[in-house]
Parts: structure tokens; C-alpha cells; sequence
């Protein structure tokens, strides 16, 4: 049988040190006189607005600055931001931030019509249509979310964070340049880089894994696992930073071409009812999920180590590869600090009930899973994070 595999990608993508001056040529190069810039407050306190805003200028073009996307945003806060851009006529957008800002700029960028509003496309993300061309400038490595179809937003009274998916939203152009996290405070660097391991491991471990998806996921986990602890201990090591940057972008690429699992499920109400930020949920269930999932996913995790494990390593059964592999990502959560307790963040025993029902409810990741997830193994996973 010939099996059909899809990869969609963004159209250009500039990477290493520098490549941020492109902005200039690559606004000369798309059409209207006003560009909208979508980034947050902690961007523009980190002083990361500057720059960009210069090339900007010297491309002859306006901007408006949408400088209010708040972290990890709800729908509505979302359409906020939107309807500022509809009214301010802008025909290009340019993102600089995280995930959050990312995925707002996204849904943005099909957002110029009246036909629709994000509420409209939690409901059907079918109706979104590309409506202005997009540039995406990743400042942490991360989400991903400069080479994914999918933006995340939070919607409140379901108390989940909720994926709308629509390859009308890849980016057009994306800017991968280390400067940008050079001064990325460690807590944020360690989950967000967490976020991006989570990517490759699960992509590489889905029932969704195929040639396409396993290639960016490999190099990914490769470029991850092999640098993220010095470029969140090491302001300098510009190389460690790029290489996170395209370890990001590339699970950003596996995610679009297989999909995460039961991590990034029973993640989703974590952020979504206790606002934990969605690395540091993620950094939380990797390990044990990915423990929980070994029986069913030995020989895929034997084959990552192959992939990343260097010279001096002596692991030699499959069950050694696959356990090197899951201590291996406990180890760099537990270097890199952050917090491993679901008690930090008020979540209390009585609320596993509803936690349980909720992570259930995120079947969209959960079917990608090699090994069944039941209500009572959601209940264990939890439970031991308590
Ligand atoms: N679309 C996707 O494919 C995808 C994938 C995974 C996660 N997400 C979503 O992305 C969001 C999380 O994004 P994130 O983890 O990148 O964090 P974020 O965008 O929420 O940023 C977290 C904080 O870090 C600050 N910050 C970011 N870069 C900085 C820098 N270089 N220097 C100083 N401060 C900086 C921001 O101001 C913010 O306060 C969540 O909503 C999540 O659900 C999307
Ligand atoms: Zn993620």
C-alpha cells in the first residue's frame, strides 16, 4: 500500500544571526503602504521592538503597533487585538513574539473580513480564509508556532485551551535570528524550550508519525536535547540559541505533519483552568507521560537515541535506549528549574474529577497516542504531579 503523507510549509524561512535585517527587503517586497506589528508588553520592555521598528521604517512603510497581547490570551482577548487591526486598514502583518503573540497575528491574518470572528472559528475552523500575508519572528524557541497551522486560545467557559487549525494560517515569511532570545529571562527559555522537546518527542512517538514528520522530528529532538542547557544557562552561546531556534521551527514542522499526544492533552486544562503556562504544564507530564507510554513506544524511543545520543553513551537494548531517552528528558526538567508540582499553581486533590474530565475531553490529541489513555491512568498521571 502507498501511503500519503502532506507536508505544508511556510513560503520563505531566514535563519542565524542577523537575518533580521531581511525585514526591510521582505516588507519592500509585499504590497500596501501599512503593516501592523502584533508583540506584547514584555517584548517591548525587553527592548526587542527597536530594531525591527527601524528596518520597518527604512522600508518606507507605516505601522501600527498592537502591543497589548496579553500571555497565553482568551478568544475574546483575541478578538480585542483583531478588531483593532480590521480597523486600522493594515495589509501585512509582522509578529514578534511568542506563541501568544504568534497565534494572534495568525488568526488576524484571516480575520480582515466581517464574515466571520474567532468565536465563529472555534465553532468551524473550515471558514478561515487568508486575507493579508504574514511575517513571523519568533523570540522564544518555543512553540513553534511560526511553521504551525494552528493557533491556541483559551476559552474561558470551558476552562480549556482550544486548537483552530487551518493551513490558511502558515506564515508567509518567518525570521529565525538567535538575537532574538539572546536575553530571554531562564524561566521562560527553559519552558518554552521544554515546549519545543515535547513537540519532537511526541510527533516522533504519534500514531500520526510518518517519513515526513519523523525527519523534522529527529532533528529537532537532535538540536534540542543537545542544546537547550546551554543556551538557557549560557547568555553567549549564540550557536546553542539558533540551534533552538530551528529545533523549534522543525517541531513546529513535525507538529503540522503528525501531531502531539497525550502530553500536550492533559496539558490543555492545566493552562486553561490554572493558567500554568503551557511549557511548564508540558514540562510537568513529559516525563511521566512519556514513561507511561514506553511499553507501547519502546522501539520509536530506542530509535531517537540512536539519533541523539553521542559517542560516549553505551546504552545497547532497546529497553536501555528507551529508558536513557525518558531519563534524559526528566533530567533537563529538572536542570532547568521549573516547577514540577501541580500543588504551586492551587491545584488540589479534590480537583482531579474535573481535571481527569477535561484532559478526556482533549480526544483531538489523545487518539494520537500509541497507548491508550483510560480516565483512571489520566487520574494516575495527574495524581502523581500533586
Ligand atoms: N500555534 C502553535 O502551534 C502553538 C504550539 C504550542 C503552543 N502554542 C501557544 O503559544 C502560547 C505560549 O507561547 P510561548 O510559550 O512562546 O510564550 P508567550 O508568548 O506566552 O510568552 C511568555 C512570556 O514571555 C515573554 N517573552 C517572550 N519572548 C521574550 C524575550 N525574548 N525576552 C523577554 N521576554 C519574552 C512574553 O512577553 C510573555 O510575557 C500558548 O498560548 C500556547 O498554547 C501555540
Ligand atoms: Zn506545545
Amino acid at each position: 500500500m502507498l501511503n500519503q503523507y502532506s507536508l505544508k510549509l511556510p513560503k520563505a524561512v531566514y535563519s542565524g544571526d542577523g537575518a533580521l535585517n531581511l525585514i526591510t527587503s521582505i516588507l519592500e517586497g509585499e504590497k500596501g503602504k501599512k503593516t501592523a506589528v502584533f508583540t506584547d508588553q514584555g517584548i517591548e520592555k525587553a527592548g526587542l521592538l527597536k530594531e525591527p521598528l527601524e528596518l520597518i521604517k527604512a522600508s518606507g512603510k507605516e505601522y501600527i503597533l498592537l502591543n497589548e497581547i496579553p500571555p497565553e490570551p482568551t478568544c475574546d482577548e483575541a478578538q480585542k487585538v483583531i478588531d483593532l487591526f480590521k480597523a486600522s486598514g493594515a495589509e501585512f502583518i509582522i509578529a514578534i513574539g511568542g506563541g501568544s503573540v504568534m497565534d494572534i497575528a495568525k488568526l488576524a491574518s484571516v480575520s480582515a473580513t466581517d464574515r466571520y470572528g474567532v468565536r465563529e472559528l472555534l465553532d468551524n475552523p473550515g471558514l478561515a480564509e487568508k486575507c493579508v500575508n504574514t511575517l513571523m519572528i519568533p523570540t522564544t524557541a518555543g512553540t513553534g508556532a511560526e511553521a504551525t497551522p494552528n493557533s491556541i486560545v483559551a476559552v474561558p467557559e470551558k476552562q480549556l485551551k482550544v486548537g483552530i487549525v487551518n493551513a490558511a494560517m502558515i506564515a508567509d515569511h518567518v525570521i529565525l535570528d538567535g538575537n532574538m532570545i539572546k536575553k530571554l529571562p531562564i524561566h521562560i527559555a527553559a519552558s518554552t524550550g521544554v515546549d519545543a522537546l515535547a513537540h519532537a518527542i511526541e510527533c516522533f512517538t504519534s500514531k500520526k508519525a510518518n517519513l515526513f514528520s519523523d525527519t523534522f522530528a529527529l532533528a529537532a529532538l537532535d538540536l534540542i536535547i543537545n542544546n537547550i542547557q546551554a543556551s538557557c544557562h549560557n547568555p553567549d552561546d549564540m550557536q546553542a540559541k539558533n540551534a533552538m531556534l530551528t529545533g523549534a521551527f522543525y517541531g513546529g514542522v513535525a507538529i503540522t505533519a503528525s501531531g502531539t499526544t497525550a502530553v500536550h492533552a492533559l496539558s490543555y486544562p492545566l493552562g486553561g483552568k490554572y493558567h500554568i503556562p503551557h511549557g511548564t504544564a508540558n514540562a510537568m507530564l513529559l516525563a511521566p507521560v512519556m514513561r507511561f507510554n514506553e511499553p507501547a513506544c519502546r522501539e520509536r524511543l530506542a530509535q531517537a537515541y540512536d539519533r541523539v545520543a553521542r559517542e560516549h553513551e553505551t546504552a545497547a537494548s532497546s529497553e536501555e535506549k528507551s529508558r536513557w531517552i525518558i531519563n534524559k528528558l526528566e533530567e533537563i526538567v529538572e536542570n532547568l528549574g521549573i516547577p514540577s508540582s501541580l500543588k504551586d499553581y492551587g491545584v488540589k486533590p479534590d480537583d482531579l474529577d474535573e481535571l481527569v474530565l477535561a484532559g478526556m475531553g482533549v480526544q483531538r490529541l489523545l487518539v494520537n497516542n500509541m497507548r491508550e489513555v483510560s480516565p483512571q491512568d489520566a487520574r494516575e498521571i495527574y495524581q502523581g504531579l500533586l
